[in-house]
């Protein structure tokens, strides 16, 4: 192709990219049961395009699950649903009835994996068992024998054996189990899948088999985009095109993987980095860095920036002050202090 073709196919791609995703002020909360209210997404705005990846990270309990829920309409006490937008391929879920949010969205538009999804698998039920009741659902006019050929042509392509579908879970290892769940969750082929850890709690090479049918997903176009949800920050840089970071309920930075990693403007990012900015080989195996102190406590609003406790720089404008987003070329980051004076305080850090 020549160069001026291939900058003109470009053009054109760059023109119709779309939003596949696209998410608006968006706060949900829970009520427990002593009636007291947990601002687990308080004011979410982001979109991804169709064909990215978009990594979430941050410490636990900074609302990281919440919003993957949230994502799917999945309001269902204690989870309550406060305000904002969520489109999914341009249709606000929002305005649908639960029945219609099943039976036109979840799992074709959008999919889920829950954390720990596969340990929650019916133990005394076959793979395909899980594969048929999808399918009375979303194409009831398939016979059980050809529910079962779909399948196991799904997953020889995937690399699984189709053996698998005759198998109980617990028959598979943790890392089958994840991958498996990931095939069954992208059947019907989701525009977006939402992961929520799919690699915690396996070891290494179980998590590069997982990362590596991801990516399998993605290329062969079975979904077009993927949210990647891990505390583990560095794990996202193989993965994913953009990171976004969470702190107790709100986005406190996005940036290409490469810029959060190598180049994080927020100072929890940077603190979440540690002393991670090292080759990039095993960087993999590296955890986040510990951060002294406690994310606050949900349960009362909080003025101010919610990281001010735990900020080496933080002033009494950050604890009293409105904190909006600042915008740096293509970053987004929510802190009153500008680039250069962080990057002048990072610097003088590490002198
Ligand atoms: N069912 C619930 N009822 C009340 N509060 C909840 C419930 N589930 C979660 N929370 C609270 O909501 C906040 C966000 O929790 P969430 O599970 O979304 O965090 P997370 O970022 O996914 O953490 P982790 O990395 O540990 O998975 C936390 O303060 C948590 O205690
Ligand atoms: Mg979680």
């Amino acid at each position: 192709m020549s160069e001026h073709a291939r900058k003109f196919e470009a053009a054109q791609e760059s023109v119709t990219k779309r939003n596949i995703l696209e998410v608006q002020e968006l706060k949900t909360y829970y009520k427990t049961r002593l009636k007291e209210n947990v601002y687990a997404v308080d004011g979410v705005t982001f979109a991804i395009e169709e064909g990215k990846t978009l990594g979430i990270a941050g410490e636990s309990g900074c609302g990281k699950s919440t919003l993957a829920l949230s994502l799917m309409g999945f309001y269902f006490p204690p989870l309550h649903y406060g305000s904002g937008s969520i489109k999914v391929n341009d249709i606000d879920i929002m305005k649908l009835s639960k029945d219609q949010l099943r039976k036109m969205i979840l799992g074709r538009e959008i999919a889920y994996i829950p954390q720990a999804a596969m340990n929650a698998l019916n133990p005394t039920l076959k793979i395909i068992h899980f594969i048929e009741d999808m399918m009375k659902e979303h194409r009831p006019e398939l016979t059980k024998q050809q529910v079962y050929e779909m399948a196991a042509e799904r997953f020889t392509m995937l690399h699984l054996s189709p053996d698998v579908l005759k198998s109980y879970p617990n028959e598979l290892s943790g890392g089958m189990k994840q991958r498996t769940v990931i095939a069954i969750s992208t059947i019907l082929n989701p525009k977006v899948l939402v992961a929520d850890e799919p690699t915690s709690a396996l070891d290494v090479t179980s998590q590069k088999a997982v990362i590596r049918l991801l990516k399998e997903l993605l290329d062969k176009k079975l979904i077009q985009s993927l949210v990647f949800i891990t505390h583990e920050l560095p794990l996202l840089y193989h993965v994913t095109d953009d990171i976004m970071v969470m702190y107790a309920g709100e986005i406190v930075e996005r940036g290409t993987a490469h810029q959060m990693i190598f180049d994080p403007i927020h100072p929890y990012t940077k603190r979440l980095m540690g002393s991670i900015i090292v080759p990039e080989e095993g960087m993999k195996e590296h955890k986040l860095a510990a951060i002294p102190g406690a994310p606050p406590n949900l349960k009362h609003v909080i003025e101010g920036c919610r990281f001010a406790d735990r900020c080496t720089f933080a002033t009494d404008a950050c604890r009293n002050g409105k904190i909006g987003n600042r915008h740096s070329g293509d970053r987004v980051y929510r802190c009153i202090f500008d680039v250069d004076t962080l990057k002048g305080w990072y610097a003088n850090e590490e002198r």
